[in-house]
């Protein structure tokens, strides 16, 4: 294996979050080693074990988004196999969308298989040059007629903040449902589906909700599981006899054996993060927000583009390619930030950064402001090694 160096410096937790608490490694190892039985299929006391874990994991994912009832959240192998199972299993051919320009690719490409494949039709609100999206034009394109709103909950290019409790209250009372894509905020910011009337919110596991990789989730409100069918069809466990999904939550949206060995060790995460004040945690992202931009503003021939409440900021540079500056971090530094267009085809275009995209840095729950000060420093040394004469 090509190993990574050993003092390496990870600022790329927008992508990933790494390390993980110890006990998710501990916890993953365990199961694997002791139990490793499949949930919810035999009866056997391992298989009953793998199952109480799954259930805790649910638990303590509806308590962590104000879920009504851990049966509205089902257990997905990341954030965008629940965005599919959200975006496929509610709209209708011939239904219509209202969605953003900050969209991860997890949401405009399903959207756009089912524009072109199934007569929907998709309006796509533009956002300003940081990436914040006015909420009113959101609701100013909702008609009648439109299914979905799907809009993140904060950009993972420029980590600008929704305003998605103010659309979605608007959407309270009509037939229309919200889609909220949490990725970059779930185990960062404080989220209630139930206060907040989130019809349907996606998530990986594996960003701020401290989860290894291969974890996700989809948490149905009842307004939504009334028109949600399954996209994915097979064994559940259940009603083996019949050739129909089951119809309840979340066994409709979980055929085939979950991965429950990165389940026990997101569960495990899950009380880590449990343990703590959330507000904490979102003061920690501001304060962190905060850094990044006070130690990268100052540099000369530098854009900064967002990180005003979460970690993440996007970089570009007068007088270097973005995919050089990350490749000399790694290469000279150790440092591991993206380079690119971060799998959101439209936003660069509003940020003026397309074609070539941003150098994103984005920190999570174990930066440290030492860590941020050395990605900075570093920059700033290869610009001047970089700058012409
Ligand atoms: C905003 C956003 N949505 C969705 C996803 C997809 O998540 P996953 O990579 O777990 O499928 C990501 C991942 O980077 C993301 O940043």
């Amino acid at each position: 294996m090509n190993r990574p160096p050993v003092d390496r410096i990870y600022l790329d937790h927008a992508a990933t979050g790494w390390p993980k608490p110890t006990a998710v490694y501990e916890t993953m190892d365990r199961f694997a080693r002791d139990i490793g039985a499949a949930a919810g299929r035999g009866s056997y006391r391992s298989a009953t074990a793998a199952g109480e874990i799954v259930l805790s994991c649910r638990r303590r994912l509806a308590r962590l988004i104000g879920a009504a009832n851990p049966r509205r959240v089902a257990l997905f192998s990341n954030g965008t196999t629940a965005l599919n199972a959200a975006i496929f299993g509610v709209v209708r051919p011939g239904d219509h969308v209202v969605t953003t320009a900050i969209e991860h690719n997890s949401v405009l490409r399903p959207l756009e298989w089912l524009r072109t494949t199934a007569g929907v039709t998709v309006d796509v609100v533009p956002c300003d040059r940081e990436g914040q999206v006015d909420p009113q034009a959101v609701l100013d394109r909702v008609t009648p007629r439109t299914r979905l709103v799907a809009i993140s909950h904060a950009s993972n290019v420029t980590g600008a903040v929704q305003d998605v409790a103010t659309i979605a209250a608007a959407l309270r009372p009509t037939d229309s449902l919200l889609l909220c894509d949490a990725a970059q905020t779930l185990g960062y910011l404080p989220i209630d589906v139930t206060r907040d009337a989130i019809d349907l919110l996606a998530a990986p596991g594996h960003k701020g909700a401290c989860g290894p990789l291969g974890t996700g989730l989809l948490a149905v409100s009842p307004k939504a599981e009334s028109l949600l069918q399954p996209t994915t069809f097979g064994g559940t466990g259940s009603i083996s006899e019949s050739l129909r999904m089951p119809t309840e939550l979340p066994t409709m949206l979980e055929p085939g054996n979950l991965n429950v060995t990165a389940i026990a060790g997101w569960d495990a995460a899950l009380a880590t993060l449990a343990a703590e004040d959330p507000s904490e945690r979102a003061n920690r992202s501001q304060q962190m927000a905060d850094t990044l931009r006070q130690l990268l503003q100052p540099l000369n021939d530098v854009r900064v583009i967002g990180g005003r409440q979460l970690p993440i900021v996007s970089l570009t540079f007068a007088a270097a390619e973005v995919s050089l500056i990350a490749s000399l971090l790694d290469d000279e530094y150790g440092i591991e930030v993206r380079s690119g267009l971060h799998c959101a085809a439209l936003i660069h275009e509003q940020l003026g950064t397309a074609p070539e995209g941003t150098l994103r840095v984005s920190g999570g729950h174990g930066t440290t402001p030492d860590q941020l000060q050395r990605c900075a420093t570093a920059i700033a040394e290869l610009l001047t090694e970089l700058a012409p004469g």
